[in-house]
């Protein structure tokens, strides 16, 4: 069996000021203090944090990742940020098509392939986003909606290069809901399954995140399910203790 290395990554989302910074402190005491983590942990602050993150989580082994990026390297794009600009910021890792993204910004699954294209294409690993809505669920589609978003959003070059999946059920992210564990299971085979289709041996090896109101409460259980080989957490990832008790449940 292939072993993963587990990865627990922190989505800031909009949250965070320079005052945040000591939370990095605290979970760079946490992790150099405690037991050893088990998983490669990450931290995804707003773009304004991003540098300042990488170089103070760098001595604890804190990575840093960027919450979106633009699929060009530069250009007239106001407001965007280019998979260069990241990874000269001390990024390793970028979420693309993170459920929020699609609904406030528009983006499509095809965005999404194109953007993680030019993560990988600056050395960069793409987290791709997928997951179903409430209405999906119900309606007994959670996994073929899963399914195609995923065949549409990863880049065949994922096949030679590191990418991470996170399924993030839509109606279970901010709400404290999340599905019960045979539900999780079943859509991480059904991912696990259609990545070692489409990638052989190399899919079997792509860490498969889950994310959606993972808490200190319920990662011990969550983190357990088989072909879940760690979490995107976003409000629990604001707190260091929070966050590090995630961590420590791998
Ligand atoms: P949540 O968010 O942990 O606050 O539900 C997860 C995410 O959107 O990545």
């Amino acid at each position: 069996m292939t072993t993963i290395t587990p990865l627990i990554a922190g989505n800031w989302k909009m949250n965070g000021l320079k005052q945040s910074l000591s939370e990095i402190s605290e979970l760079a005491q946490l992790l150099t203090t405690g037991e050893a983590p088990r998983a490669l942990v990450c931290i995804c602050p707003p773009a304004t944090l991003l540098h300042a993150v990488a170089e103070q989580g760098a001595s604890s082994g804190i990575l840093a990742g960027g919450q979106d990026c633009h699929t060009a390297n530069a250009g007239a794009h106001t407001g965007d940020i280019s998979v260069s600009m990241l990874a000269d910021a001390g990024a390793q890792y970028v979420i693309v098509g993170h459920s929020e993204r699609r609904a406030d910004h528009g983006e499509s699954d095809d965005m999404v392939r194109a953007k993680a294209e030019a993560a990988i294409g600056a050395g960069l690993k793409p987290i791709v986003c997928v997951g179903e809505s409430e209405a999906q669920r119900d309606a007994g589609q959670a996994v073929s909606v899963v399914a195609a978003q995923l065949a549409a959003s990863l880049p065949d070059a994922a096949g030679q290069h590191s990418v991470v999946v996170a399924y993030e059920p839509i109606w279970a992210i901010g709400t404290g809901r999340t599905p019960n564990s045979a539900d999780i299971a079943e859509i991480h085979d059904a991912i696990r399954a259609q990545l070692v289709e489409r990638f052989g041996e190399t899919g079997a090896t792509i860490q498969i995140l889950y994310g959606g109101s993972l808490k200190p409460q319920n990662a011990r259980e969550i983190l357990a399910i088989e072909n879940v080989n760690g979490g995107l957490v976003g409000g629990a990832s604001l707190l260091a203790k929070d966050f590090y008790t995630i961590i420590s449940a791998v």
